[in-house]
């Protein structure tokens, strides 16, 4: 169902306003003007702050923002919501990509007066096609791992606590989707929008975790933010994007489908799994963050990193 032409704000109408709609939410049966959608969203972002307990006004979070439509739009609304939010990027070095971002990251930081710490992953290891090269792993999972680990030793060291993640519904409902295809018990037991601190491990939540990809564009648009408007280079034929298209497609039919399969999962199934484990977390041998193994596989990788250095 589109914006039909001529369509009123419902907000708007209800206040005895007349406003034109500029979109619809077919999911949620919204008709809504520029004010009321911005308005929308926080009150949406707010409340699953409030309602997975996120953090309070009292927190000091650290938002990890690559310069995407998602994490900006995040920051943006924390801060104007009144939360304590400082930004973090971390250049992955990946050509004009991490140029373009980082300029992005740091125009969008001035503009809401607010610090953004930044790290260079080149200076801590190499950049990631050195270390694609060194490892032959495939880039994104060698990001992943070195995106987490710096996150959690940047905040906990600058005395952050809780990192807050950009990911979106079609972020989640892709992973869901992927794991449960699997039926990947250890992820689907780990895939909630709150991961709470423990061992050494920051609290880290995903706010947006209600927002569509679509709302939170809608969201950078309307605030004239100004984001990275193409994909890093290596996501190209990730499963997750199929997943994506596939679902989108469903969602398009049936408006809804994405927010429920997801809600119903948290509601019904994550209890299910998540029974409280011990887990035989210890500390890397080596830089002393917390690992599964006796050499945590950050470590692992930077080895592979310098012995391909000195072939
Ligand atoms: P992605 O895995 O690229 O979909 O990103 C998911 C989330 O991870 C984003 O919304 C950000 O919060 C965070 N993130 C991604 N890339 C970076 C980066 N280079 N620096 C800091 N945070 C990032
Ligand atoms: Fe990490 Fe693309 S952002 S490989
Ligand atoms: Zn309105
Ligand atoms: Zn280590």
């Amino acid at each position: 169902m589109k914006l039909k032409k001529n369509a009123r704000c419902q907000i708007c109408k209800q206040k005895g306003g007349n406003k034109k709609a500029i979109i619809f939410l077919p999911h949620h049966r919204l008709a809504l003007c520029k004010d009321h959608y911005i308005s929308w969203f926080e009150k949406r972002v707010e409340k699953t702050i409030k309602e997975f307990k996120m953090f309070s006004k009292d927190d000091r979070i650290l938002v990890a923002v690559s310069g995407g439509k998602d994490s900006l739009s995040l920051w943006n609304a924390l801060a104007k919501l009144g939360y304590n939010a400082d930004g973090f990027y971390i250049n992955l070095g990946i050509d004009q990509y991490s140029q373009d971002s980082k300029l992005l990251a740091e125009q969008f930081a001035k503009k809401i007066n607010r610090p953004l710490h930044i790290l260079d992953l080149s200076k801590e290891v190499a950049s990631i096609p050195e270390i694609t090269k060194a490892t032959n792993r495939p880039a994104c999972s060698a990001c992943g791992t070195f995106k987490r680990y710096y996150m959690n030793k940047f905040a906990r060291d600058a005395g952050y606590s809780v990192i807050a993640t950009g990911h979106n519904l079609d972020d989640e409902v892709a992973v869901l989707f992927g794991n449960t295809l699997k039926w990947d018990i250890d992820y689907l037991k780990r895939q909630y929008p709150v991961l709470k601190e423990e061992n050494g491990f920051l609290k880290k939540v995903k706010p947006l975790c209600r927002i569509t990809e679509k709302e939170s564009a809608m969201y950078a648009f309307l605030n004239n933010i100004e984001y990275i408007e193409y994909e890093c280079p290596y996501s190209e034929g990730a499963s997750s994007i199929e997943y994506k298209e596939l679902l989108s497609k469903l969602e398009e039919k049936h408006p809804g489908t994405k927010l429920q399969f997801y809600t119903n999962f948290l509601k019904k199934m994550y209890p299910l799994l998540h029974k409280e484990e011990k887990k035989d977390l210890t500390k890397c041998k080596i830089c002393g963050e917390p690992s599964f193994q006796e050499v945590c596989s950050v470590c692992k990788l930077k080895q592979q990193v310098s012995k391909a250095k000195t072939v």
